[in-house]
């Protein structure tokens, strides 16, 4: 054979073995492109506008992240959210993420969970239950540190006033952690001030609507109402309607601190609405989606991740409205 037959035929030989090479990453990437992470997410509901940047930011990071993410809002029922816990566990999701509507009752269908070897996230909202083992990490923010922000606020405003303030509080869901966590912080704070008088409390449900029909009633059997504390935003919004349809200035006559820091409050800040929002931020998609990732690759994580959140003066709320994402 030739010189130059020698040299056509090796050439020939490593076109061949290099595309056989190439053509065999190609198949090993759409075996790994193929089998793709699935998240059974159950949703607490649509309650509020924080609620709604949440489920946006967790639908938006999926899909960015190449994610398949079974969607379920229980519409702030328990049951619904048990039914959607065993409905993922039937379908074999790979990873089970849920913001869980109230903090107890979930021992049950979490060993259900465990049994079925699907690792389970908490994201925003903990759940009470003594057996750690039952979920793998909880990605959210400090609830107590948000209420103890908020009665700090309330100490420095009325810093040097010796007469009684009256404080009314529209509180979340009924035994939801951001509830319990928001009350206890926010009390635990205040308690060296017997200044300040709770003088009543009730549930609003963490939505516009509840929030407007309790300060109404707060406002017919309060005589004296100095401040509202406001656990969520849409509450505090739904009693601005409440407390402007009664005559009265929000902000001025009633002072109001409220937690979230959604576009909504903020706007109601520029007005002079509300005097103080502490921030808690809806924006978990793209923490989950890695924290998920990691999980099913086996790799450990922390058991607890706290989202970095501040506070807003109505001036830096005005400032910080042009660019607010949610
Ligand atoms: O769990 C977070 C809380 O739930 C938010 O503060 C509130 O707006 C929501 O509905």
């Amino acid at each position: 054979m030739s010189k130059r037959a020698v040299t056509a035929l090796v050439a020939g030989a490593m076109i061949v073995t290099l595309s056989a090479c190439s053509s065999g990453a190609a198949s090993s990437d759409s075996k790994a492109a193929g089998h793709k992470l699935t998240i059974g997410f159950s949703q607490v509901g649509a309650e509020s506008g924080w609620r709604t940047a949440n489920t946006t930011s967790i639908q938006d990071a999926a899909k960015k992240a190449g994610v398949e993410l079974k969607f379920s809002d229980a519409q702030q029922k328990q049951e619904n959210q048990i039914k959607a816990i065993r409905s993922f566990i039937q379908q074999k999701v790979d990873v089970i993420a849920f913001s869980p509507v109230v903090e107890s009752g979930w021992d049950t269908v979490l060993k259900e969970a465990k049994a079925a070897k699907i690792p389970v996230i908490l994201t925003d909202r903990a759940v009470d239950s003594k057996d750690e083992s039952l979920y793998v990490s909880f990605l959210g923010s400090d609830f107590v540190e948000e209420g103890k922000k908020a009665g700090d606020w309330l100490v420095k405003e009325y810093d040097g006033r010796t007469d009684d303030v009256n404080v009314v509080q529209l509180e979340g869901t009924t035994g939801s952690a951001p509830a319990n966590d928001r009350k206890s912080g926010f009390a635990e704070e205040i308690k060296g001030e017997p200044k300040f008088k709770i003088v009543a409390s009730q549930t609003g449900d963490f939505t516009r609507a509840k929030g407007k029909e309790v300060m109404q009633a707060f406002l017919k059997s309060q005589p004296k109402i100095d401040v509202l504390y406001a656990h969520n935003d849409d509450m505090a919004i739904g009693a601005i309607q409440a407390i402007e349809e009664a005559g009265k200035k929000p902000g001025v006559d009633i002072k109001i601190v409220s937690v979230d820091g959604v576009k909504d409050a903020f706007t109601a800040m520029s007005q002079g609405k509300i005097n103080y929002d502490v921030e808690c931020n809806p924006l978990l998609g793209d923490q989950l989606m890695d924290l998920a990732k990691k999980v099913k690759a086996g790799e450990s994580v922390e058991r607890r991740i706290k989202t970095t959140e501040g506070t807003f003066t109505p001036e830096q709320a005005t400032a910080a409205l042009p660019t607010r994402q949610y």
